[in-house]
């Protein structure tokens, strides 16, 4: 396979794939083994060898070099280079595992439509919630049911933040200082402390619990940047705590989504998901509400999302990229907003 990116997540897929050779091929049935990398900076050190791997410069190259048999991209970015890489890959019939939330959210659909036009898929189970497997569990696990409402926690360096200055009173600017060295924030943290990070993976729920077209535009958005220690104290004092959820919802006239900091009581489970946490709950009709609670973002667990998609493949699955083909999603259909 050939890795594009190797930043806090591609590294610790590097070095994961590397530990673990063994009991991955075992789990596989066949080798399964990084073959090329490609990133920005050939000089830097990486914290992991690269020996005997083919290094290109051009992720478009990489993804349509004879020498792989999978594209995994791990570079981030809506536009190019991922979208062009992803999109050459694809259109080779090749799968692609993509921890990239942001390109997803803006052309899933087509990037779904194209990988099964071309007898191939996509495994994202990085792109929502880190290491929590939400997609698995939406895709697979929860098909017998009609889901008719998915929200929860969906970004970590939110939650780390608002954690930290709620118990230690530290600066937003020190906590977001502090998520950026730890390797959770987005290359362009605006994207996590605005809501749009949440907001992409808000899209990917709602096409994969609703069976709709991606639509990132007709999320109503806000972030966290304003929250001050004082807001966090007075809502503590009145037994709430704020929290950044991500809601979306089927309603008489269609699907409602919105990202915005909530006030929630504190007897609430989910109010008590903290630090780098994520939690994703799931309401379907048969089996009811699900919830998942587990670490949202870092090396490590994004990187154990990764390669359960690089097994699943390697062992020959193909699913359809949404759960159902991207042919038959419906289009997106906007709920009239209801003012709180
Ligand atoms: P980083 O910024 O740490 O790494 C990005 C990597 O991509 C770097 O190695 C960089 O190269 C490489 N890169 C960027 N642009 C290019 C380019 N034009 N050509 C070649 N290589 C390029 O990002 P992360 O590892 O944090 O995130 C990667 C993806 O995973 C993103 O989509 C992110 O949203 C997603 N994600 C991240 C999580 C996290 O906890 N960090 C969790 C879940 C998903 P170089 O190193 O040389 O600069
Ligand atoms: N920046 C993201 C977060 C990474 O903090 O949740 C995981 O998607």
């Amino acid at each position: 396979m050939g890795i594009a990116g190797l930043g806090t997540v591609g590294a610790s897929v590097v070095r994961l794939l590397g530990d673990k050779t063994d009991h991955l091929s075992k789990r596989s049935g066949r080798d399964v083994a990084v073959t090329a990398v490609c990133a920005r900076d050939r000089g830097r050190d990486r914290g992991v060898s690269l020996d005997g791997l083919s290094w290109h410069d051009d992720p478009v190259a990489l993804a349509e070099s004879d020498g792989i048999d999978l594209f995994v991209e791990l570079m981030g970015g809506e536009g190019d280079p991922a979208a062009a890489a992803v999109s050459t890959a694809l259109r080779r019939g090749r799968p692609v595992v993509t921890a990239n939330k942001a390109l997803l959210a803006a052309r899933g659909t087509e990037l779904a439509r194209l990988a099964e036009e071309n007898g191939t898929t996509i495994g994202f189970e990085a792109a929502v919630a880190g290491g929590i497997p939400i997609v698995k569990t939406m895709r697979e696990a929860m098909a017998g049911n009609r889901v008719e409402r998915v929200y929860g926690i969906l970004n970590g360096t939110c939650n780390y933040i608002l954690t930290r200055m709620e118990e230690e009173g530290l600066s937003f600017a020190d906590c977001l200082a502090e998520a950026q060295r730890l390797g959770y924030a987005e290359a362009d943290p605006t994207f996590d402390i605005e809501g749009h990070d949440s907001a992409h993976k808000l899209a990917l729920l709602s096409s994969l619990a609703f069976g709709v077209t991606t639509d990132f535009d007709s999320i109503h958005l806000e972030g966290i940047a304003s929250i001050t220690t004082e807001d966090l104290k007075a809502a503590a004092e009145l037994g709430y705590r704020i929290k950044l959820l991500g809601v979306a919802r089927r309603t008489d006239t269609g699907i409602e989504q919105r990202v915005t900091p909530t006030m929630m009581p504190r007897n609430l489970a989910l109010a008590n998901v903290d630090g780098v946490l994520n939690a994703v709950a799931v309401d379907g009709d048969e089996v009811g509400e699900i919830t998942m609670v587990g670490p949202g973002a870092g090396g490590s667990a994004t990187a154990s999302a990764v390669v359960a998609d690089i097994v699943d493949i390697a062992r020959g699955r193909c699913l359809p990229v949404f759960g159902i083909p991207a042919a038959e999603l419906e289009p997106y259909r906007r709920a009239r907003m209801r003012k709180h």
